[in-house]
């Protein structure tokens, strides 16, 4: 048993440690500054409060992105010298967040322990590499990111923060290898206990799916499969899930193997950077696929995003959670109990609204963020939500799951084709898409983005999105020079919530005009970028008539775009001609 001590280490404050909707988010070069990781790590412990900390089981792992090595180590001696009693690390330190928030809740270790929070290495979607991003952020007991009210005190923290504690003479840890190591503080004992990254997850996975259904789906001739995950850490649980327990075969998996920079792409799964899978499934413009598989799916770095694609066909995620929400109490086994509720985001399309009202459901629309749902979840009000931002999820655990929404698509699939994998012709994605359009209309839904804008002229734009809504007349006139085939604008506001829970109120949640005809445009600056601005754009417009909804929705969608754009002066304000990023 090695010993270490305490060593107290002056410092003084960084600034802009402020966490944003999913911790901290900086590039490497900020991170590896000297005591730049060990100011925010010592502010959240301090944060939390002796209680919370002293006597702790805290998990440290992430989604392996270049930086997560050292920052593990460097945790780890904080958290011995904070007195947190074990520190729990996934091999290799890898664990996706909605494995990381599966061991929160569930893994219980060797000698009974429980986790008591985390600390989460990722910034999520967002690419990694020395020039690129590393992010933090803390989970507490429940497995969902801390609330607001930690986080501040975090940020207050780092303001005023002088000194932090490090121990010394403890060795690195080997994170390759599973197994407890133990070690002597002044405190007394402190544990560091490397385990294996995908079991506890697939136990819970396993309590809520019908594994030997998805497992006859994937196992018939009739059907293919394929997964990107864009080199991040979904990779490793979808070999052990879907290979290892499913049956899937080895070559169905794209990019699943970890890298510290995602192969220098972007890990976001969407039309634009997921290119592999999209050409594979048949939706590339500039390549032609003889054969698509039935489905595909990506996730992003963390492995909390998903994105759903049928033979040369795209699931919009608005759709997905509609879809996941209309059959979920037939196909999967946890919820065929009834579902408590659903919720969605704001920008999100309404695509689930007209679901809750058919099965008489309990519905709530939140700002976006995935912590907004995990209130409701945690109050037993909501049992599946999702984000048009490519998130989906349950309350089997308080982050969005992107392995959890694959699953739930191959229950649904492996549900709808349960008499026909021997004779008969296989019900598709695109048929389950189509046939729920057909009882509940369809949303045709876009969103642009307009990516590292200059941070003044988006402020710019949403300024003036604000002042014009103080005059709906004023607005219609507008839309009526630029579209008159464009229904009238009937309300404008910038989207407001009150937690049903605590109360709390969220304020400039997004820019609101909403239609006669039930379309909507949203505006919205990002929250996760780490450079610049992000202005998103979100655009909706509701088709009953089932002999409209076949139509490609950027054709369909083409007259509010154009609204869109010159009513917020988009190119004027932020020098683009086009988007970065049209999903
Ligand atoms: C993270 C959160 C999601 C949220 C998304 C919004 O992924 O977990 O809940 O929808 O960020 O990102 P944005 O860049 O639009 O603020
Ligand atoms: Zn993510």
């Amino acid at each position: 048993m090695a010993n270490f001590k305490v060593s107290r280490v002056e410092t003084t404050p960084f600034e802009g440690q402020k966490p944003g909707t999913s911790g901290l988010r900086k590039k490497v070069k900020v991170f590896i500054q000297p005591h730049y990781l060990q100011n925010f790590v010592q502010a959240t412990f301090n944060a939390l409060g002796a209680d919370r900390v002293e006597g702790a089981t805290l998990v440290v792992s992430g989604d392996g992105r270049y930086y997560s090595k050292d920052a593990i180590q460097i945790i780890t001696k904080m958290a011995a010298a904070n007195g947190v009693r074990r520190v729990w690390i996934g091999q290799n330190g890898l664990l996706s967040t909605p494995a990381v928030s599966a061991v929160v809740r569930e893994r219980v270790g060797a000698d009974g322990s429980k986790a008591t929070g985390a600390f989460i290495l990722t910034a999520s979607h967002n690419p990694g590499g020395p020039h690129e991003d590393f992010g933090i952020k803390y989970n507490m007991e429940n497995g969902g990111p801390a609330p607001e009210g930690i986080t501040n005190k975090i940020y207050e923290n780092t303001t005023t923060i002088k000194e932090y504690l490090i121990a010394e003479g403890l060795p690195d840890v080997d994170i390759s290898t599973t197994g407890v190591s133990s070690f002597e503080g002044p405190k007394g004992k402190f544990d560091v206990d490397v385990f294996d990254s995908t079991s506890d997850y697939l136990k819970l996975l396993k309590s809520i799916f019908d594994f030997p259904a998805i497992q006859k789906l994937l196992s018939s001739p009739k059907f293919s499969f394929c997964y990107d995950a864009l080199h991040g850490v979904a990779g490793v649980h979808a070999k052990r899930i879907f290979v290892e327990e499913l049956g899937a075969n080895e070559s169905s998996l794209v990019n699943c193997v970890p890298k510290e920079d995602f192969g220098g792409g972007h890990p976001d799964p969407n039309l634009t950077y997921a290119k592999e899978l999209v050409a594979r499934m048949g939706l590339s413009k500039t390549h032609s696929e003889p054969n698509p598989p039935e489905f595909g799916a990506a996730a992003d770095g963390d492995g909390d995003r998903n994105m759903v694609l049928g033979k040369r066909f795209f699931v919009t995620p608005s759709d997905s959670v509609a879809i996941i929400a209309a059959n979920a109490v037939q196909a999967i086994p946890y919820f065929s109990g009834g579902l408590k509720g659903v919720a969605r985001s704001m920008p999100t399309s309404a695509a689930l609204d007209i679901v809750a009202k058919h099965l008489k459901l309990k519905f709530f629309e939140v700002p976006t963020g995935w912590k907004f749902f995990g209130n409701l979840m945690d109050a037993g009000m909501c049992s599946i939500c999702g984000e048009e931002s490519f998130g989906t999820g349950s309350d089997h655990i308080r982050e969005k799951d992107g392995i959890w929404a694959v699953l739930a698509w191959l229950s649904i699939l492996a549900y709808k084709n349960k008499d026909n994998l021997g004779e008969g012709n296989l019900v598709s994605v695109e048929d389950i898409v189509c046939q729920h359009w057909a009882i509940y209309g369809r949303h045709y839904y876009t969103r642009y983005d307009y990516e590292n804008v200059n941070a003044d002229g988006a402020k710019d734009l949403m300024a003036h999105l604000v002042k014009l809504q103080s005059s709906i007349d004023e607005v219609n006139k507008l839309i009526k020079g630029i579209r008159s085939d464009v229904s009238n604008v009937v309300h404008a506001d910038e989207f407001e919530y009150k937690d049903p829970v605590d109360g709390s109120v969220s304020k400039h949640q997004g820019i609101r005009y909403l239609f006669e005809d039930g379309s909507r445009l949203v505006f919205r600056l990002s929250g996760t970028g780490s450079e610049g601005a992000t202005i998103r754009l979100y655009i909706e417009q509701y088709e009953k008539d089932s002999s409209k909804i076949g139509r490609d929705s950027q054709e369909a969608l083409a007259p509010l775009v154009e609204v869109a754009l010159k009513l917020s002066k988009m190119q004027e304000y932020t020098s683009r001609s086009a988007p970065t990023v049209i999903t």
